[in-house]
């Protein structure tokens, strides 16, 4: 017995306000709300289907076979859900340009949550894919929706989820990814949380500057003030790495060509052209900016940089079937 065979796209996204800690590790129930845009340009398309026949899942990523707990943990969750014990078939393709390094769980959880549930048979709604997606990665509950997403922390299992905050972006902003190292990070994102949460003095600061700049963000987002949005994810960003730095043992992703990077970005900034930098869990630097400027940022960085490490994306959809087979 077969059942249908359901291939699902969804997109990554840059949090502008991020998710750093968790309250709650198995059930992944941040310590703070976060809001996020997602992006076209990176997507990953999954296929899944559930096969009588299989004795354990098979998990592809790119034409490779692996044994993944993460995954094998989340299609038990999927199974759960819909009272079902078969294995299945999981497919998964990242469209991401090679040796960008920008390859997101956030795409990837996204991706199988739709597609999984929908091949078990469950027809969840966007909260309770959110919710879904969730317990893959924190940051695959805000890749559901398209735009501007926000991130409600919560504090159980049915609260926790994404809300679009503005779902059809009609404001030009454009994401420049700079990639600098495309191996795997060094400190996961799980390890890197686990320690700050533990052991950084500054994180109750982190949790209450950071409602604090959900909060600006939002009503500079709904004014279309780019300058003010720019600042706040920038600022927030460094707060977030400054937390690594403060943590015992001390980490941080940033290395010498993030700080080119930055760098470059202040002398843009300096020079009149309004843009800013945000970081995540590893070395790669991505600028916010606006269309009209695109391209001045990118001549200036693909002269510091290889041309095929900077990457233009722009706003993005959320998550959506895109072929079913019965
Ligand atoms: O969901 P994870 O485990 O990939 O963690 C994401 C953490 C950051 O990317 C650094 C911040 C965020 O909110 O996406």
């Amino acid at each position: 017995m077969k059942s249908p065979k359901i291939t699902a796209r969804a997109h990554t996204n840059i949090a502008l306000i991020k998710y750093w800690g968790k309250k709650n590790q198995e059930l992944i129930i941040p310590m703070n709300n976060s809001l996020s845009l997602t992006l076209d340009h990176f997507y990953t398309d999954t296929t899944v289907q559930f096969d009588s026949t299989l004795t354990e899942d098979i998990f592809t990523l790119d034409g490779k076979t692996y044994h993944d707990e993460k995954v094998s943990h989340f299609m038990d969750i999927v199974r759960d859900l819909a009272n079902i014990s078969t294995f299945a078939k999981i497919d998964s393709t990242n469209h991401v340009p090679t040796m960008a390094g920008l390859a997101s769980s956030a795409s990837a959880y996204a991706a199988l949550a739709l597609a999984a549930s929908q091949a078990a048979g469950l027809n969840l709604d966007r909260k309770d894919l959110s919710r879904l997606a969730r317990r893959g990665s924190g940051s695959a509950s805000r890749s559901i929706y398209g735009g501007f997403v926000e991130w409600q922390a919560g504090t159980n299992d049915l609260d926790s989820y994404a809300v679009p905050f503005e779902e059809d972006v009609d404001w030009d902003l454009q994401m420049i990814a700079i990639v600098l190292d495309p191996n795997e990070k060094k400190i996961s994102s799980r390890a890197g949380m686990q320690t700050v949460v533990a052991t950084s003095p500054y994180y109750p600061a982190w949790v209450e500057s950071t409602t604090a700049d959900l909060t600006k963000i939002k009503t500079a987002i709904q004014a279309r003030d780019f300058t003010t949005v720019g600042e706040i994810a920038e600022s927030n960003a460094m707060k977030m790495h400054a937390l690594n730095m403060s943590a015992t043992p001390h980490f941080s992703y940033i290395e010498p060509d993030s700080i080119k990077v930055m760098d470059a970005v202040a002398e843009l900034r300096a020079q009149g052209i309004p843009c800013y930098y945000t970081m995540d869990a590893g070395p790669n630097v991505k600028i916010i900016c606006q269309k009209q400027d695109t391209q001045k940022i990118s001549d200036y960085l693909t002269n510091l940089f290889a041309p095929e490490k900077v990457l233009v994306s722009a706003a993005g959809p959320g998550a959506k079937i895109i072929a079913r087979c019965e």
